[in-house]
């Protein structure tokens, strides 16, 4: 089963691919955990990211193509792979299909979570997330100590691109580059649409059925 997560930032791609991939043996493929941790390594690919990053623009695409490509190539998870934040364009949506019929292997849905522009910023400038990318909410999903990771218990911090006009920059981006991609996919009858405002609970239990239905 090989899925998408597609949507807005701060939609939920990230919470409910955690929810998804903490039961389903798919292979979770999180682009801009992989980029955040280029750019903390200070690796080559991070510092050329960085600033694209931080201007809440895409980083190009002959920097992130390859990079995942590679992951999806390599994806040895029983059940396929969810990818979270990728593709992200046109391009990329092309470049994926080109290696999955290279692999022979097909697409079998793509999650779009919706939420609209007003929602966003308040879901995104309260957000706390811990080092290895758990996602909290200091109002719909507090952590248990405050500003403590559950698992860990090391500080939780804010997102660099998680400033007000960084998020709106993202949402500019979202639907001039990224937003083309719900056409793309909904001619070939692989889109699932899901409401993102109503709680985490209930996307999950929506998204779950679908997925039920795919395989
Ligand atoms: P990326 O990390 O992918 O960011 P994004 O798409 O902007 O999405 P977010 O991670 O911000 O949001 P999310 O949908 O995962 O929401 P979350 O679950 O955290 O990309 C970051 C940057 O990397 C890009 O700007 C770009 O520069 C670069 N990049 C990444 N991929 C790229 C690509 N393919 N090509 C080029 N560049 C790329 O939830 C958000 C908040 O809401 C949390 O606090 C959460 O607790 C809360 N929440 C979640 N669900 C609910 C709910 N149902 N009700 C209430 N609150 C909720
Ligand atoms: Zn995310």
């Amino acid at each position: 089963l090989n899925l998408i997560l597609l949507g807005p930032p701060g939609a939920g791609k990230g919470t409910q691919g955690e929810r998804l991939t903490a039961s389903e043996p798919l292979e979770y493929i999180v682009t801009g955990e992989i980029l955040r941790a280029a750019v903390r390594e200070a690796s080559e690919l991070g510092l050329q990211a960085k600033g694209y990053m931080d201007e809440g623009q895409l980083v190009p695409d002959e920097l992130v193509i390859g990079l995942i490509l590679e992951r999806v190539r390599a994806e040895q998870a029983t059940d396929g792979f969810l990818l979270d934040g990728f593709p992200r364009n046109i391009a990329q949506g092309e470049a994926l299909d080109g290696a999955l019929s290279q692999l022979g292997r097909d697409l079998n849905g793509v999650l779009l979570i919706e939420v609209p522009d007003e929602e966003i910023v308040r879901r995104l400038s309260g957000r706390r997330v811990s080092s290895s990318g758990r996602i909290y909410h200091v109002e719909f999903d507090p952590p248990k100590v405050a500003g403590k990771d559950d698992v860990d218990g090391t500080d939780l911090i804010q997102r660099d691109d998680d400033k007000p006009d960084t998020i709106r920059k993202r949402l500019a981006v979202y639907h001039e580059q990224t937003a083309p991609l719900i056409g793309y996919y909904e001619e070939r009858g692989l889109l699932h649409r899901f409401d993102g405002t109503a709680p985490a609970d209930e996307v999950e239990a929506h998204v779950r059925k679908t997925i039920s239905t795919l395989r």
